[in-house]
């Protein structure tokens, strides 16, 4: 049986939290941890190997290089600095693209059959500049986008109702950043529409885009949740669990949107975005989603205008 392999670049906080989470589970075989600072990732790689002793399925984990991806079913670029205090992710554009074009440099030499999977911020903007870049099919690669919103929102509202996250339905979608939306009257709750409960929907995405400032601001970075939630990408493309997960994905007319990266509900399995699905949304709220659209193609042509390596 062909081994299943995942290669992180970017050996951080977070791609090491995407590799340690990983192990938990046994989608992957092989995990290897690739980095500018090669001796970091192989620390981290034996720090995390360390950890498999512990895990039901031995998966190796282990540093590597950029060549690594020619045989890597998924990688998952999480380079980048970590956001600071206060910062926003759209501030973090100039030094992500400058590591995103040297990231083009290292990998043009290799050719890349697998999916890609981007977490770099600003999320949207750089999943299509990195897809651009090399060439990639918007199909075999994306970013994380809203999926963490999601998390979060899932979070907020069981602590609100007081019902278990896994009875709760529900998106956050658009941008990952300040323009996300959230289209309540798609979410339910233990079944029953959000709208009963009669929360306060701006409180709610408030609490919900917060998520990540109030993490960042008091430990410099965030880590588990985005770890955990791509590893849950990567284990429904490597079991080809055709699972639904909001992710930032290029569209081409789907509602009514075209060349922009943005995060909507998607089918995820073995052959990467299997259907892009069109929720049904208020006036209000497809409003809402369309901001956050042109505030996402807005920041993506700055994005290439910044640019050194001819990305268009
Ligand atoms: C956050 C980072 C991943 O929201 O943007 O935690």
């Amino acid at each position: 049986m062909a081994k299943r392999k995942v290669t992180i670049i970017g050996a951080g906080h977070v791609g090491s939290h995407v590799a340690l989470s990983l192990t938990f589970g046994d989608a992957a075989d092989e995990i290897v941890l690739v980095d500018k600072d090669s001796r970091k990732a192989a620390a981290q790689a034996l720090d995390i190997f360390d950890a498999v002793s512990f895990a039901q399925h031995g998966t190796a984990v282990r540093g590597g290089d950029y060549s690594d991806v020619e045989d890597s079913d998924v990688v998952v670029i999480s380079i980048g600095m970590a956001r600071k205090p206060g910062q926003d992710r759209v501030q973090m554009l100039d030094d992500s693209i400058v590591m995103c074009d040297e990231l083009l440099d290292s990998l043009k030499p290799y050719k890349f059959p697998g999916i890609m999977i981007s977490i770099t911020n600003p999320c949207d903007v750089i999943a299509a500049y990195l897809r651009r870049g090399l060439g990639l099919d918007s199909r075999r690669s994306w970013g994380t986008g809203t999926l963490l919103d999601t998390a979060r929102l899932l979070r907020v509202l069981s602590a609100n109702t007081g019902v278990a996250r896994s009875s709760i339905q529900g998106f956050t979608l658009g941008e990952h950043g300040e323009s996300s939306m959230i289209p309540f009257s798609l979410v339910r709750i233990g079944g029953v529409p959000y709208c009963d409960f009669g929360l306060d929907d701006d409180e709610i995405l408030k609490e919900v885009r917060a998520g990540g400032w109030d993490i960042v601001n008091y430990k410099l970075c965030t880590e588990f949740g985005i770890g955990r939630a791509c590893a849950s990408m990567v284990e429904a493309i490597l079991r080809d669990e055709h699972k639904v997960f909001p992710a930032s994905v290029s569209l081409d007319g789907e509602y009514g949107e075209r060349d922009v990266q943005i995060g909507v509900p998607c089918v995820i399995g073995a052959d990467g975005i299997e259907k892009i699905i069109e929720v049904s949304m208020t006036d209000e709220e497809k409003s809402e989603f369309h901001n956050s659209c042109d505030v996402v193609r807005k920041n993506t042509s700055a994005a290439i205008s910044k640019g050194k390596r001819g990305v268009q």
